[in-house]
């Protein structure tokens, strides 16, 4: 099962937002590129995958969403932002919810979903371009990479998670978030994981 946690500093925390203005909405845009290339191949969906997104947008931040994708989840590229919005709706304070299949909120810190996933068993992989080469680093089927927005990841945070975790680069260029996901999913293709 391979893990990706997208981190969002402004994605919005309540469904009100407009699906034809994403980039109005704390650049939801990218959350929903980041959705596409972690699940959507031609013709088919990866179902060992799992997304965690987190976003620290107005109104109600943090809010983590999980995302497991199976054939009752319904996932279509064309609509994905509409699942993001009915996720938001139905967040209940103080319970993990599983809104439709495979498909969770709940309010949780970045740093927690992180810390977690490490309390799992999971080896984390913090994405950045100053990191050591992807293609030289040894990785587990059950990698989690954590990938920061427009702007990165917050200096308060990435210092932390640079104390406790491994940085990791898939090129020299800084690459689209979207972008990465579609490249580490090709590594990890090639790796036949
Ligand atoms: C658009 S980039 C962020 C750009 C931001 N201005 C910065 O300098 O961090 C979005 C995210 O993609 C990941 N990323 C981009 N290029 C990468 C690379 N070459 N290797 C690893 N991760 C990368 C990082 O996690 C980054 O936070």
């Amino acid at each position: 099962m391979r893990t990706f946690v997208y981190f969002s500093s402004t994605a919005k925390t309540s469904g009100n937002f407009p699906v034809d203005r994403l980039m109005d909405a704390g650049r939801m845009d990218i959350a929903m590129h980041v959705i596409i290339n972690a699940f959507f191949i031609s013709h088919s969906l990866r179902d060992d995958t799992v997304l965690h997104l987190v976003f620290y947008g107005a109104p109600d931040p943090p809010k983590h969403i999980e995302i497991h994708v199976n054939q009752e989840t319904g996932l279509s590229k064309k609509d994905v932002a509409g699942l993001i919005k009915k996720i938001l709706y139905k967040y209940k304070p103080d319970k993990k919810t599983e809104v439709v299949p495979g498909c969770f909120i709940e309010k949780k810190s970045f740093l927690n979903v992180i810390n977690e996933l490490a309390d799992e068993g999971k080896e984390i992989f913090i994405m950045d371009e100053s990191g050591d080469s992807i293609r030289k680093t040894k990785i587990s089927e059950n990698g989690v990479f954590v990938i920061g927005d427009q702007e990165g990841f917050p200096k308060k945070e990435l210092k932390r998670l640079k104390k406790k975790f491994k940085l990791v680069s898939v090129g020299p260029k800084v690459y689209f978030a979207s972008q990465v996901v579609t490249i580490l999913n090709n590594e990890m293709d090639l790796r036949g994981f």
